[in-house]
């Protein structure tokens, strides 16, 4: 079962950097989940729980009813609430079936303590995610 989540750690381009005893720390914080598709993963406004990790499936991300993204496999959402403890930037939808690595805010935090690489990549995204917002207000 370790072994199995360790295998599905080292496939996510976010954990790609790290070593197995990290992998092995970072199977101990994530949960594995499935969602259907049209279920609301964040809602824009509410307070945040949980960051998602894309093993499968799509979803769309849109802000004051306005497409802004679709993410895949590999990409992350909900790391801004959890940074900062505020509401929602935006709501993000499966657009299909969806299987995902799921952490709490303490999982998160722990894992974000443990890993610089993972902190960095969290913030390049967070810095891109950032500027598209700016250019989507300026529209
Ligand atoms: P959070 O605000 O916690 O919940 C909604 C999530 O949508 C947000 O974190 C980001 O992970 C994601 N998100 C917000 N804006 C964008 C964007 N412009 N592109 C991709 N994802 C985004």
């Amino acid at each position: 079962m370790a072994d199995r989540r360790i295998a599905t750690l080292k496939a996510v381009p976010l954990f790609a950097a790290c070593d197995d005893k990290q992998l092995g720390f970072i199977a101990t914080q994530v949960d594995e989940m499935d969602f259907a598709t049209g279920r609301d993963l964040c809602r824009e406004g509410a307070s945040g729980g949980e960051f998602f990790v894309i093993l499968s499936g799509t979803a769309e991300v849109r802000r004051q009813g306005r497409h802004l993204r679709e993410l895949g496999p590999g990409d992350f959402f909900g790391e801004i609430a959890l940074l900062d403890g505020g509401p929602r930037t935006a709501t993000v939808t499966a657009l299909s079936e969806m299987r995902c690595l799921v952490l709490s805010r303490g999982e998160f935090q722990n894992v974000l303590r443990q890993n610089a690489l993972i902190a960095v990549s969290v913030l390049q995204t967070l810095g891109e995610r950032l500027r598209s917002l700016l250019a989507d207000q300026a529209t």
